[in-house]
């Protein structure tokens, strides 16, 4: 079972994606954790290009074809063999990053992001996508509250960020089969509740 987490820049996905993964191995589920970009020795030099502010003259194109190359080598090394060995998989952020990021914001042509989304992914999609929503004064206020630096991405602007977040919206409109959106400004405790009543009912009968 592959199962991602979305949203904007701090709006609680890592928090969540973590008491998730913690919560299944009190289930003696195998599980496995990832964040994107990131997750194999590969992708993680790529996601060292993709966030280092130094980086000022990355054109869009170049940034929507790393994002992509971090993830199709993701996919190959990692995710398809997990989900072979019936392990379940949790990542931080997949595709529909690439697709309201590259796509939304920066508004990238969103039928040449498909193809190229598909090829990175090889058609594995997430069963379940958990889009944890809050505004951008609120991703503004935890920003400044956790006094870490801001990397390359995050040093877009407001409008960037909103499309963001509409385009998410739109997403999870499309596809209410698969998208679970959630308020990001309920409790912790409340959120990681509402995640596991969905979780917990869609687990296949444990088999060890
Ligand atoms: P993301 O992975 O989406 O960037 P994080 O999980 O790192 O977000 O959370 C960003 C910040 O917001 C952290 O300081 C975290 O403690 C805080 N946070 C997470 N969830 C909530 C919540 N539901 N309410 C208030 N603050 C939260
Ligand atoms: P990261 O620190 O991992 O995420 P977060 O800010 O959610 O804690 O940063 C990853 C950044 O890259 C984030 O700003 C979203 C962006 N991103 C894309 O633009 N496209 C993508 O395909 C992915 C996976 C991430």
């Amino acid at each position: 079972m592959f199962i991602s987490f979305e949203g904007i820049d701090g709006s609680g996905k890592s928090t969540q994606a973590k008491l998730l993964v913690k919560k299944l191995e009190e289930k003696d589920r195998k599980v496995l954790f990832l964040r994107e970009p990131g997750g194999t020795e590969i992708s993680e030099q790529i996601r060292n290009i993709l966030l280092n502010k130094k980086n000022l003259k990355m054109t869009q194109i170049t940034e929507l074809l790393l994002f992509s190359a971090s993830r199709a080598q993701l996919v190959s090394e990692v995710i398809k063999p997990a989900l072979l060995n019936n392990i379940v998989v949790i990542s931080d952020r997949y595709v529909d990053s690439t697709t309201v990021y590259q796509g939304h914001g920066r508004g990238l042509h969103q039928g040449g992001i498909k193809g190229i989304n598909s090829i990175a992914t090889m058609g594995v999609m997430p069963k379940k996508t958990f889009f944890i929503d809050i505004t951008i004064q609120e991703m503004y206020t935890r920003r400044k509250e956790s006094h870490q630096e801001i990397d390359r991405m995050e040093m877009s602007n407001d409008d960037f960020f909103n499309r963001v977040r509409q385009g998410y919206l739109d997403l999870a409109k499309e596809e209410p089969g698969r998208f679970v959106t959630i308020d990001g400004k309920e409790s912790i405790e409340t959120i990681h509740q509402q995640i596991w009543s969905v979780v917990d009912g869609m687990l296949p009968v444990h088999s060890t």
